[in-house]
């Protein structure tokens, strides 16, 4: 370890123990959510199922609640329920990464973890850092036990990029094709559209560029995060474009993310078949990863960049910020993908409360489970003034108070029905799964009482209700070191 790698390490210890000190006294910590321990968290990166573990790396930023200096925080868990902190294990310590280890993605192999990221380089001097002044190489490195890993290696050196491209080029995300490795790349061109980079490798450390995907017409200047994979017998491009105008229905938040079927092997896509994977305030940057049991599993950033001035974020004074949304398997269904939170939280239900139309009306407390069944051609949710969900004329408005929803009031989507909702809510998050994750809404929100009556008005429903026990984080394995 270097004496830089080192004085990281151990500052980011420091900080993060002290944090925990602090932690009792938090109001808005999450407990069915992964969270930063300290500062800002973006991203999920290097998602993987590794030798009997769930491992979810993100964008950590532990010195400034307001994001800056990047490394790779890290979890690891057996049943995605109960997780354990790892630390840091990817700091900005090299010459090809000391801007920041940005986001990026895992590959198992051989009984190997590897993983590839991008090391954003910013030059010293008067640059537009677009244009010029910025160097992103994609960098490699594995490890045997998914805790330790070796010395970083650049793949792909950024004077390599095609010279179309803009500086920015990131966010690599690999998977293994038959007998080669692929890997997807996000980008602005110069022509400020984005696009998508495809390389392929024998070895996965000579990459060769084989192609350039994007849209017929511009959609966006920059294409963020992208991701690739296969799901009822489709190729699905997901990607997080930036500079999309914004609409009623569609695009309602400063950045989107969605994705495209891959019909055949054309260059170019069609905007109008960008489906976004979620309709609330907070949801971004979304990775996917097939598990031991062979489900493909969904993780989204549960925040936004470059966040609306009226939002204030009220865990900012508590010293962190931002957590990423629950695991959710995919599946495909009529050309649409759903999302629907993985079976395992069901093992932290308890108690259960019964709701219907003689029984409209339930005192909550604390986190809790959700799920009703709806008939009628209007629908209304409401949980106690902080929150509320309406459906009619084919359209599900999402509310929140002025205070729950701390300068954001109201996310919209278009659905032709409404037949289930699913709401887990968490003490500064929530999410809100329509006919079984068919449309999704995830946001934060910041209710004033722990206390809420939760009120269905419907044609007709029935539903459950239930308590949660909290997910476990093992940040006492921070206290143990
Ligand atoms: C998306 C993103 C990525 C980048 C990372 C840096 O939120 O901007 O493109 O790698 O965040 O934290």
């Amino acid at each position: 370890m270097s004496a830089l790698s080192k004085v990281l390490t151990e500052e980011i210890r420091k900080i993060e123990d002290t944090r925990l000190v602090e932690d009792s006294i938090s109001k808005y910590r999450l407990t069915h959510h992964l969270m930063p321990p300290v500062g800002w968290l973006n991203d999920p990166n290097g998602l993987c199922w590794f030798k009997g573990r769930y491992h979810v790396f993100f964008q950590y930023a532990p010195f400034e609640v307001e994001g800056g200096l990047k490394c790779w925080g890290h979890y690891s868990s057996e049943d995605l329920v109960n997780w354990r902190y790892e630390g840091a294990p990817l700091l900005p310590d090299s010459p090809q990464d000391c801007h920041g280890v940005y986001s990026g993605s895992a590959l198992v192999e051989n009984d190997k973890l590897h993983l590839f990221y991008t090391g954003n380089v910013k030059l010293d001097g008067d640059y537009d850092y677009i244009n010029n002044g910025r160097e992103t190489s994609t960098l490699h490195v594995e490890s045997e036990d998914g805790i330790h890993f070796s010395n970083k290696e650049v793949v792909i050196p950024f004077s390599k990029y095609p010279e179309e491209y803009t500086c920015h080029i990131r966010d690599p995300k690999v998977w293994k094709d038959g007998e080669v490795y692929r890997m997807v790349l996000g980008g602005r061109k110069k022509d400020d559209t984005g696009a998508v980079l495809f390389y392929q490798s024998k070895d996965f450390k000579d990459w060769s560029f084989e192609k350039e995907i994007t849209t017929e017409t511009p959609f966006g200047y920059m294409w963020e995060c992208p991701d690739y994979f296969q799901l009822g017998g489709k190729g699905i491009l997901s990607v997080s474009p930036q500079g999309v105008q914004r609409e009623e229905y569609r695009y309602q938040n400063i950045y989107q993310s969605g994705y495209f079927l891959m019909e055949n092997n054309d260059k170019y896509l069609d905007s109008r078949d960008f489906r976004e994977w979620d309709m609330g305030f907070d949801f971004y940057a979304p990775q996917t990863f097939t598990d031991g049991k062979g489900r493909r599993i969904l993780i989204g950033w549960m925040g936004m960049p470059d966040a609306e001035e009226e939002y204030i974020n009220l865990t900012v004074k508590e010293g962190w910020q931002h957590c990423l949304t629950l695991p959710r398997e995919l599946t495909m269904n009529d050309g649409k993908i759903y999302q629907y939170p993985v079976e395992e939280l069901s093992s932290l239900r308890k108690g259960c409360c019964e709701i219907d139309r003689r029984k409209s009306q339930i005192d909550l407390r604390g986190p809790f489970d959700l799920e009703l069944k709806i008939e009628g051609e209007t629908a209304e949710i409401h949980l106690g003034r902080d929150l509320s969900l309406s459906y009619r004329n084919g359209c599900a408005v999402l509310t929140l108070s002025e205070d729950a929803g701390a300068g954001r009031r109201t996310r919209k989507a278009r659905l032709d029905q409404l037949k289930e909702v699913r709401i887990v809510s968490d003490i500064s998050a929530v999410e809100i799964y329509l006919n079984r994750g068919e449309t999704v809404f995830s946001t934060r929100y910041y209710p004033g009482e722990d206390r809420r009556l939760l009120r269905v008005e419907a044609e007709d429903f029935r539903g459950k209700v239930f308590s949660l026990d909290s997910m476990t984080f093992g940040y006492c394995s921070l206290r143990a070191r």
